[in-house]
This record gives structure tokens, C-alpha cells and sequence, in this order.
């Protein structure tokens, strides 16, 4: 897919053609051929070794791997979360990341209230049950709980966070929230309570997680905060899943520390399919599809597709890291 007559430039793409489609990757071609391999396939290594821009997924991006990539000038992350991207390994080697904010906001935070609707009226066993039992008429299933009038507690009230508390008034749901910096407009718009994480712990119905995941908030939530929380409460995960310490998680739901847990993120993935979780009855799980809708997932491609055309014509990308904002990129 490439221009007649230009440079010899090369974007590797990582993520597939149904993450970033053909028609985007043919608007990059009067500057640059496109490649998809995905990791570990044939081909990716050899690829790799001679693009000037990758179109990354959830592999690692360290010093090992960008020494295997000598032309790279871009890693531009297909996603909001670049735990996999070794920032600073990337600046020192002259190669900009980019990520894709904002524009995948909307479809986590519906998401993240659709695992609050899912287990908090038991949907996939009511589903299971319709198909397997209801016609016995030997069985009921529980009740669910109301959402109005419950607490919902958002760790880390970013750009996904605040989507999720700005639907939580569609509920009557009240929303508190922990986060490293307090948002006093979102406290005003949409009366968010700002409390010590133990607090919110302690106080809420529902835990939602919307934090990234730099070292500090690994196993943010372990079994000391399990204990904290009610045991109606319910968990619910759509950033990364190292910041629950899974183990404790699967302790606190077999013995009735909390009441139920919906994840979408997990801290092996794909989850192996001997995981204790999956033999829990109170749990809801995904396959990390936060922002896997058609429109969310174009409009990520158009993101990683402008960042990539910038670098390689030599500016800089409108979507660099916050790690790499205002510091020069040079490359060697
Ligand atoms: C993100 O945006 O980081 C999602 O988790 C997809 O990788």
C-alpha cells in the first residue's frame, strides 16, 4: 500500500485490520506502506526491524524490544493505557508515544455501567436460567438490588471516571471519589464527594477503578481493602487488572468479604482457563472490550493515524504522552 515514488517509510501494525482498517491505513499511504503482523506471528520480528512507526497493542515496548527496531521514530499506542510502553526508554532513544485519550471515554464508562446493571441484577444467570431451568418451574432466582439511591465510589476521576459519574445521575446514584488530585468542577457538576480512599471503601455500595496503572497503583486494591468494604458491596474493574490483587479478589468473593465483582481486565490475559475466578458464581467477566465498539475503535485508529502521519512528517504528534510533553524528542 504504498505511493508512487516516495520515501521508503514502513508503519507496522499490531493491532489488525478490524482495530485499524484498510480505508485508514490507505489515507497513510502517499507517506508510508502499511504492515499488519500481530506479535508473535511470522513476520512481526522482521517487520519491526525495519518500521519508522509501530501502531502498537498491548505488547511490551522496552529496551530490549526498540533495540530490535532501529528506524522507529513512533510508538503510537492503540489505547488510553501505555503500561506496556516503556516511556522513558522511548525518550532516551529519540521515539515519541502517543496515545489515544478522550475518544474512548464514553464507550468504557458505558461499559462500566453495564457491569454495574449486569451483576447487580444477576443478567447472566437470569440469561443461563431462561435457557436451562425457568420452564422446570422448580427454582428462583435472587433479587437484584436498586441503583437509585446507592453510593458509587470512582477511583480515579479522569477523562473515564468523570464519564462514569456524569451517567451516574441518569441513575440516582451518588457518586464519591479518591483520586492523586482533587477535581473541584466535577464536585460541582455532578455533586461528587471527594474522600480518603479507606472512606470510600468503607462507605460505598460499588467500587469502580478508573486509574492507570504506573507502579503506584499496582495492587492498589489487596486484601486489606477488601476487608475495608461491605460485604453487599460490589467491584467493578475496567482499567487494568494488576491494580486488584487478584488472589485476595478471589478470597474475598469465596468467603463473603463483598458480595460480587465485574471485571474486564485481568492481571494475566488472556485469563487462563484453570483460574479460580472462572469457577465463581458472583462474578461477571469480559474480555477487555472497554472500548471495543465499532465507533470508538475507528475513532481510535483515526487518533494513532494522525500521530503517525505527524512524526513522519516531521512534526510533532498532537497525542504525545503527559512524560513526554514540552521534552525534546531526538532522535540519535
Ligand atoms: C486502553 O485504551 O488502554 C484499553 O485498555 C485498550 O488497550
Amino acid at each position: 500500500m504504498k505511493g508512487e515514488g516516495l520515501i521508503d517509510l514502513r508503519i507496522l501494525v499490531s493491532v489488525g485490520e478490524h482495530n485499524f482498517p484498510r480505508d485508514v491505513a490507505e489515507s497513510l499511504s502517499d507517506l508510508a506502506e502499511v504492515i499488519y503482523h500481530q506479535p508473535g506471528e511470522e513476520g512481526y520480528r522482521e517487520a519491526l526491524g525495519d518500521a519508522d512507526a509501530l501502531v502498537a497493542g498491548m505488547e511490551r515496548v522496552d529496551e530490549r524490544f526498540l533495540a530490535r527496531a532501529p528506524r522507529l521514530r513512533i510508538v503510537a499506542r492503540f489505547g488510553v493505557g501505555y503500561d506496556n510502553v516503556d516511556v522513558e526508554a522511548c525518550t532516551r532513544r529519540g521515539v515519541y508515544v502517543t496515545y489515544t485519550p478522550d475518544v474512548l471515554s464514553g464507550a468504557v464508562a458505558d461499559l462500566t455501567w453495564g457491569l454495574i446493571l449486569t451483576l447487580s441484577r444477576h443478567l447472566v444467570r437470569a440469561d443461563r436460567f431462561v435457557r436451562e431451568r425457568w420452564a422446570l418451574r422448580r427454582e428462583r432466582l435472587p433479587f437484584g438490588i436498586d441503583l437509585e439511591g446507592k453510593t458509587l465510589g470512582i477511583i480515579g476521576l479522569g477523562r473515564i471516571g468523570s464519564e462514569v459519574a456524569r451517567r451516574a445521575q441518569g441513575f440516582g446514584v451518588k457518586v464519591i471519589y479518591n483520586d492523586v488530585v482533587r477535581r473541584p468542577e466535577l464536585e460541582e457538576a455532578y455533586g461528587a464527594e471527594y474522600v480518603s480512599l479507606k472512606e470510600l471503601l468503607q462507605r460505598v455500595d460499588i467500587v469502580s477503578i478508573h486509574v492507570p496503572l504506573p507502579p503506584s497503583t499496582e495492587r492498589l486494591i489487596g486484601e486489606g481493602e477488601l476487608r475495608m468494604m461491605k460485604p453487599s458491596a460490589l467491584l467493578i474493574n475496567t482499567s487494568r487488572g494488576k491494580v486488584i490483587d487478584q488472589k485476595a479478589l478471589v478470597k474475598a468473593l469465596k468467603e463473603g468479604w463483598i458480595a460480587g465483582a465485574a471485571l474486564d481486565v485481568y492481571e494475566e490475559e488472556p485469563i487462563p482457563l484453570d483460574d479460580p475466578l472462572l469457577r465463581l458464581e458472583n462474578v461477571v467477566l469480559t474480555p477487555h472490550i472497554g472500548s471495543a465498539t465499532r465507533e470508538t475503535r475507528r475513532r481510535m485508529a483515526l487518533v494513532c493515524a494522525q500521530n503517525v502521519r505527524a512524526v513522519l512528517e516531521g512534526r510533532r504528534p498532537p497525542n504525545v504522552v503527559p512524560e513526554q510533553i514540552g521534552k525534546p524528542i531526538i532522535p540519535p
